[in-house]
């Protein structure tokens, strides 16, 4: 099995940039390496270093992240950048420094002390929960089962090469111990693997039954004026905190609002359905503080996906108008 290749690696004999790779483990966070790439490419091609980041304006940092999701950690890569550029620009180069960072958590700081620094540390992600329920055949099952896959990785994590085994047990999930249908036969562990030599990868990591997640209704508006429609940004704490949005806490004026449908959306502890009202603004309104954005525009605002659904609505609804 030959590694991936992929854009924050470094090559072979190469020393990692510890700036990259604390920006794709962040963004690798609940997100797939396919979606994460062209966002890696964007983000150190217009902010190199973590100087460059610390820099940014935030409004642009949160207009980049738009579309990646979970928007905490674009706040709190902003905060973090921030802070190791008033170190004078060094990460730390352990994880209980590391951990001591705005949005790096157990895991975070043991990939960048492993991939970054050579340290021991050990990574477990969600591929590598899955290898080590399956090496080990763990019956217990996810969570309660997250210290016990802890304690097991420990003991197969080797003294030395702590992020190329890291990386190794990521990409050997990813591409061969994959949740469905895993390839055993093409496995280069299958003879320690105690759930693949028994015929039963698929079984493992055994999961507590999911709750079903709850619904929510929502309203958005979309008030327009002379080809432009308004925007707000949304509180710093809460869901899409910090990003453009239509406005969605009550009307942000009185005009005949016209319904112009819904679309449903699933956010990790709900599922949301928000409807969107349309209505053109009579005058230039007044009291609604916001942004004035051209609606020909609207796909360089840096929209969540939530909203650069609903801006589909809005103009269809203005299109069929
Ligand atoms: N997922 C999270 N970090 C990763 C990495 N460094 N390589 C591959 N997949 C990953």
């Amino acid at each position: 099995m030959d590694k991936r290749r992929l854009a924050w690696r470094a090559e072979a004999g190469e020393r990692p940039d510890p700036y990259r790779v604390w920006l794709s483990e962040i963004m690798l966070q609940q997100t797939t390496v396919a979606a994460v790439t062209p966002f890696f490419e964007k983000f150190t091609g217009r902010w190199p270093s973590v100087q460059a980041l610390a820099a940014a304006e935030e409004g642009e940092v949160m207009a980049a992240w738009a579309g990646l999701g979970y928007y905490a950690r674009a706040r709190n890569l902003i905060a973090c950048a921030r802070q190791v550029a008033a170190r004078g620009g060094e990460f730390p180069d352990t994880e209980a420094e590391l951990r001591k960072l705005p949005g790096i958590g157990r895991y975070t700081a043991a990939a960048v002390a492993a991939i970054a620094f050579g340290r021991r540390a050990v990574v477990v992600d969600a591929n590598v929960e899955r290898v080590v329920s399956r090496l080990f055949a763990v019956s217990q099952p996810l969570p309660g089962a997250r210290e016990e896959l802890y304690r097991l990785a420990g003991t197969i994590t080797p003294d030395h090469h702590c992020g190329d085994f890291a990386q190794a047990m990521m990409d050997l999930g990813s591409t061969i111990c994959t949740p469905r249908a895993p390839r055993c036969p093409a496995c280069p562990l299958l003879d320690h693997c105690a759930a693949g030599r028994a015929g039963e990868g698929e079984r493992f990591p055994v999961k507590a039954p999911k709750a079903v997640k709850p619904k929510r209704e929502g309203v958005a508006w979309w008030l327009e004026h002379r080809g432009r429609v308004l925007l707000v940004r949304r509180p710093a704490r809460g869901l899409l905190g910090g990003m453009l949005a239509f406005p969605t806490e009550g009307p942000p004026a009185d005009a005949a609002w016209r319904d112009a449908g819904s679309v449903d959306h699933v956010f990790t502890h709900f599922a949301l359905n928000m409807r969107l009202f349309c209505a053109e603004a009579g005058g230039e309104p007044r009291g609604a503080d916001g942004i004035w954005h051209p609606i020909d525009q609207l796909d360089q605002a840096g929209l969540p996906t939530l909203f650069a659904r609903l801006a589909a609505r809005g103009r269809a609804w203005r299109e069929a108008a």
